[in-house]
Order: structure tokens, then C-alpha cells, then sequence
């Protein structure tokens, strides 16, 4: 059973292993799991991704969106096993059998090893790609959100045990994909909080409504004076959500 705390994912966007291990440390009881994406561990190193580089036994989220033919993602996401994360993404446009290739590799690796076995997780489309790039360089002959629902039934086909997609597309994906698929969402802002360079955004309150089961916050909880305050009203907003009996 989830707890509000468990669906919170804070993104730790930074290049400076001071600044993440801090905030790590900060917030190592006020949220579930923590997003290290390519930014950080190209400039921290792996250290970060097994908790003890963050001084922290907190769950990571390794964001390496990986996209490659199936035989070199399987590699990249059997080794990724071994730092001991607890969720990790693939590019759903590498294919069915890309999807395939990382989701068996992952078990393989993670029986072979002893360990849990890290949730593989897809990325349906990025939300940095608009309608116009979508048609007319990429040649999409669909809408965003068919597009979206497409890519995360292939996901769910392949053996993902969910994906990532925005929130304008969670409860379109929600419905397609049925319960127990987990759906992250980022793009989330509370309220109070700046909108910065994100253009369609839920509050945690409705992401969750929507049917997302993790939403993931960075500059609003980073950036703020009170990080810890902050964590601690998203956690509120996503308990008062869930209680409401609307989420999955
Ligand atoms: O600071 P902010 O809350 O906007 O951070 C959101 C995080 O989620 C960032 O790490 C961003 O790269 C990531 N993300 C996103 N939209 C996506 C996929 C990932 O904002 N579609």
C-alpha cells in the first residue's frame, strides 16, 4: 500500500553533487524517491544512484531514457541493475522489442544478482516536442495524446511496468492502459508555485485525480527556501486527493 509521501518524486536537477547530497539529505523523510536524471550523473557520476553518494537510503528514479537497438539497451539496463535503483526509462520509440529486450535483461540481472527488481518504466513522447514537430519533422500521421495512448499500450505489451506522460495525456492513458499500469507524471505544480518553463501543468490534487500514481516535482521543492515545507504541503495535496476515493 502507497502512502502520499511514497508518490512523491522530487527531481534533483543539478551538475553539483553538493547541491543533490544536501537536498537528498534534506529531504530523505519527506518524500518517496528521487529522480537523477542525465544531468547529474554526467556531472556527479554513478555515485548518485545508489543512495549512498546522497547519503541516503531513499529510492532512486534513474532517468536515462534509454534508446538504442534492443541488444545495447539489454546491456545498458542489465548494468544499470547493479547500482541498486529502484525504477528506471526507456524511450518507447526504440520499439516493442528495444522494450522487451530492457524489461527481460532487468529481471534476468536482478534475479542473477539477488536484488529487487528495478521497475522499467517508458517514455511515451517527450513533452518538449510540440504538435507541428510531432507531423512535420517526425511524420506522426496522429494526434499528441493518440499518439501517447499508442505508445504506452505498446509499453504495456512489451512488459513495462508503466510510463511517463504528461499530464494533459494521464487520464486518456489511465483509461487506456487500466489499473495497476503506472503512470508518472511530471509538468506538476501546486498552486503556489511557479510555473517556470512548464506550459500545461496539474496540481498534485488533480494529477492524482487524474489517475497518475507518482508525481514527479523539481524546481518548486528545489528551488524553494523551504524545501522541506514544500514536500510537506505536496504530500498534504496528494493525501487530500486520495482520500477523495478518485485515484486509481
Ligand atoms: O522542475 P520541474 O518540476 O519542471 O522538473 C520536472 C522534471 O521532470 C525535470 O527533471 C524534467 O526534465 C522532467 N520531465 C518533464 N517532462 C517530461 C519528462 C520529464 O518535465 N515530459
Amino acid at each position: 500500500m502507497m502512502t502520499p509521501r511514497d508518490r512523491l518524486i522530487v527531481a534533483l536537477d543539478t551538475s553539483s553533487l553538493e547541491h543533490a547530497t544536501r537536498l537528498a539529505c534534506l529531504l530523505q523523510h519527506d518524500a518517496g524517491a528521487f529522480k537523477v536524471g542525465l544531468e547529474a550523473v554526467h556531472a556527479c557520476g554513478f555515485k548518485l544512484l545508489n543512495g549512498r553518494g546522497v547519503a541516503s537510503p531513499r529510492r532512486i528514479f534513474y532517468d536515462c531514457k534509454l534508446h538504442d537497438i534492443p541488444n545495447t539497451v539489454a546491456a545498458a539496463a542489465s548494468a544499470i541493475v547493479s547500482h541498486g535503483v529502484w525504477m528506471m526509462n526507456v524511450h518507447a520509440a526504440g520499439g516493442q522489442r528495444m522494450m522487451e529486450a530492457a524489461v527481460t535483461a532487468v529481471r534476468a540481472r536482478a534475479e542473477e544478482l539477488a536484488v529487487p527488481r528495478p521497475l522499467v518504466i517508458a517514455v511515451t513522447l517527450l513533452t518538449s516536442l510540440d504538435p507541428r514537430e510531432l507531423a512535420v519533422e517526425m511524420r506522426v500521421d496522429a494526434s499528441v495524446t493518440d499518439y501517447v495512448v499508442h505508445m504506452a499500450r505498446q509499453a504495456q505489451s512489451a512488459g513495462c511496468d508503466g510510463v511517463v506522460c504528461s499530464p494533459r495525456e494521464v487520464a486518456s492513458v489511465r483509461i487506456a492502459c487500466g489499473p495497476g499500469f503506472l503512470l508518472i507524471t511530471p509538468g506538476v505544480r501546486p498552486a503556489w508555485a511557479e510555473r517556470n518553463d512548464q506550459r500545461r501543468t496539474l496540481t498534485p490534487g488533480e494529477a492524482i485525480h487524474a489517475g497518475a500514481d507518482f508525481i514527479v516535482v523539481g524546481r518548486p521543492i528545489t528551488g524553494s527556501s523551504d524545501p522541506q515545507a514544500c514536500c510537506r504541503e505536496i504530500v498534504r495535496e496528494i493525501a487530500a486527493a486520495s482520500e477523495d476515493g478518485s485515484s486509481p
